[in-house]
């Protein structure tokens, strides 16, 4: 490892500090590992194409891959050397409030030059992701994200485990250069910021050798800015395991069509079915037509021991989920209007009512409960241990993907029966649905629509749990 004088001078001033402050068991702040989140280019698009600048951390797309044991701690001193204000954020981890890194609303946003430390304990076993949380419209779109992966006790019977990241890039065709205009109105106003070019783990040509008959774990995670995958298979057949990080109880066969929000995950264990000399897919489907988003060349096969192995057993569920209790439940509604061909004629931004065209001219055009983005006071303030069930209306013509950071919730069905946990919802347009979780993490949690345009737009608020 080299290590320049400045990191030496660091760790010299940590060192300083971690004598006179209590470090409440925390790991010492000399030895935390370093994230950088800088400018790069990267080849993006195929050759053709000159390389894309990006903001990447480390430099890279997508960043550094984290990967803990359960119960491990992940400690990063997220360092800022781009032109703008950042933070960083752990989505999906029921951690500690302060470390959960909203700008404005659990930390300030950490400015160029300067740092912030990281540091909790991964809770739960699965798939998740880390991303900026400081206008995230522009700075996730340039790249600022990568995966955190948080291994099961005993491994899973898989033969390969793979991360991949889907995400889509709105690109000037002749500079292969990202469109610099982050809030355009059109995108805010309608479906959100849609990409014209697609990737996987941020490059044009995702492939990957491997044998007949493998099972291999796909992690499947929706990075982009708006847009919802629709991904088949072929040469491929198995099993969805879990949803947003959370295992399923009982493992479901996948189907025809898995459709996969912004901040979404699921994982997936596949059986490679195409024989050896061929190539298998993660399909995206677009307009009733195929495209391959990952390919899988089947390079020579394993031991016909290995072919067809039967259902895979539940992966282990994440400790200390309380089932909600509907019967006392805290209930909260959330009506969502605005947008284009929406209804919304007037709402309340930074307190003050405001009739469209106001809204309009100051790039906001969605609200909930008819007000515009945050607020001073929260949607709800819940105590902790209870239950909240929240009623999310969608007023609106458009689909949107509604993120709850801190805590998993499980959706209530019509028959009153509780889904899957997840932590993002996807709702489409005139769709009603229900939602419940028990708010056992405290603090000021952010409640959003991951649809980033949309967000910073007016759909972003918070609950709180004291
Ligand atoms: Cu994935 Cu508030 O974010
Ligand atoms: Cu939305």
């Amino acid at each position: 490892m080299t290590q320049t004088r400045r990191d030496v001078l660091q760790m010299g001033a940590a060192f300083g500090v971690a004598a006179m402050v209590p470090t409440f068991g925390r790991a010492q702040t000399a030895d935390m590992q370093r994230i950088v989140a800088r400018p790069a280019s990267v080849q993006l698009a195929p050759l053709e194409y000159p390389k894309t600048d990006i903001w990447g951390y480390d430099g890279k797309l997508p960043g550094p891959e984290i990967r803990v044991p359960q119960g491990g701690r992940v400690a990063r001193r997220f360092v800022n050397e781009l032109p703008q204000a950042s933070s960083m954020h752990w989505h999906g981890l029921r951690i500690e409030n302060a470390m959960d890194g909203v700008a404005g609303l659990t930390q300030d946003a950490v400015p160029s030059g300067d740092t912030f430390d990281y540091e909790f304990i991964a809770p739960d076993a699965g798939t998740f992701w880390y991303h900026a949380h400081n206008r995230s419209t522009e700075q996730v779109a340039r790249g600022l994200y990568g995966a955190l992966i948080v291994e099961e006790p005993t491994l899973a019977d898989v033969d390969r485990d793979e991360v991949l990241i889907l995400d889509d890039w709105l690109l000037n065709p002749e500079t292969g250069q990202l469109d610099p205009d982050f809030d355009a109105p059109h995108n805010s106003s309608h479906a959100g910021r849609r990409g014209n070019f697609i990737a996987t783990n941020g490059s044009f040509d995702s492939t990957w050798e491997v044998p007949a008959n493998a099972r291999l774990r796909l992690r499947l995670i929706n990075a982009a800015n708006a847009r919802v995958f629709q991904l088949g298979l072929s040469g491929l057949e198995g099993w969805m395991m879990a949803l947003d990080g959370m295992p399923l109880e009982n493992p479901e066969p996948i189907p025809e069509v898995i459709l996969l929000a912004p901040g979404q995950r699921v994982d997936l264990f596949v059986d490679v079915t195409a024989p050896m000399g061929e190539t298998a897919h993660l399909v995206r489907i677009e307009d009733d037509q195929g495209f391959s988003q990952a390919a899988f060349s089947v390079v020579d096969a394993l031991d016909s021991s290995k072919e067809q192995r039967g259902a895979p057993v539940p992966l282990p569920p994440n400790p200390n989920m309380d089932v909600p209790n509907l019967e006392t439940a805290r209930r909260i509604t959330l009506d969502m209007e605005g947008g284009a061909m929406g209804s919304l004629e007037s709402a309340v931004l930074d307190g003050e009512s405001m009739d469209f065209r106001e809204l309009v001219a100051a790039n906001q055009f969605w609200s909930f409960n008819g007000v515009v983005g945050m607020t001073e006071t929260p949607l709800a303030s819940i105590s902790r241990g209870e239950t909240a069930r929240m009623r999310i209306a969608n007023n609106t013509v458009f689909p949107h993907a509604m993120h709850l950071h801190g805590m998993h919730f499980r959706e209530i069905a019509e028959d009153g029966t509780l889904g899957p946990l997840r932590d993002t919802l996807l709702i489409f347009g005139d769709e009603s649905r229900e939602i419940a979780f028990v708010a056992d993490n405290p603090g000021k949690w952010l409640f959003h629509c991951h649809m980033l345009s949309h967000a910073a737009s007016g759909m972003m608020t918070w609950i709180e749990v004291a």
